[in-house]
């Protein structure tokens, strides 16, 4: 127990956060992009969200949407441990219903190179859904290799690695209210 909680602290007080977007600027945002999906969306729509890191984004977005909403999740391989991507995407876990004829969104924290829903999409689309669409919440272009055509996007950033609001760094920090860059 006691070599835990030194880890922990231990863990934490290495690392520096800086704010970058606070839990307000967030909410605010996400007011805005459920208003413009009400619109875009007048009989309703399905909403997948990508595990883990869109988990908070989507319980939020999900809230500030009036129309019927109905919700699944989709995981995939992500960065592991480190900041770096492999490359490499696989379904770690499945949808649980069909998607056939539904007008889908599907919510992402970031899209970074876009490897992941480049990956996600084409999966998708061969369940004939009739539409499928990207919300993210943040979007880093500059180090985009996989062009995606991304409908909602709740903030550009700059090339930083942040966590927070979903986000982790080796499984940490998803649970910190404001997005902040990490800084080793
Ligand atoms: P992509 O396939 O490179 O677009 O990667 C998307 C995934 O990488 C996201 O869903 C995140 O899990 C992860 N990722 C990319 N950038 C960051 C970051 O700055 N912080 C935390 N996770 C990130």
């Amino acid at each position: 127990m006691a070599h835990r909680a030194f880890i922990r602290i231990s863990v934490m007080s290495q690392a520096q956060l800086e704010v970058m977007l606070t839990a307000a600027q967030i909410e605010e945002r996400i007011r805005q992009m459920g208003a413009q999906i009400d619109a875009d969306y007048p009989n309703g729509l399905y909403l997948v969200g990508i595990l883990k890191g869109a988990c908070i984004f989507l319980s939020d977005l999900a809230r500030s949407i009036t129309r019927p909403v109905r919700i699944d999740f989709i995981g995939t391989s992500s960065y592991g441990k480190g900041k770096t991507t492999s490359g490499e995407v696989r379904l770690t876990k499945d949808l649980d219903t069909t998607i056939e004829g539904a007008e889908v969104l599907l919510v992402e924290d970031i899209v970074d190179t876009g490897v992941t829903l480049t990956y996600l999409i084409h999966v998708l689309e061969q369940r004939r859904p009739r539409s499928v669409r990207i919300a993210t919440l943040l979007d880093k272009p500059e180090r985009r290799l996989r062009p995606v055509e991304v409908a909602y996007v709740g903030f550009r950033i700059p090339d930083k690695f942040v966590v927070g609001y979903g986000l982790d760094y080796a499984e940490q920090y998803r649970n910190l209210k404001d997005i902040c860059v990490l800084s080793p």
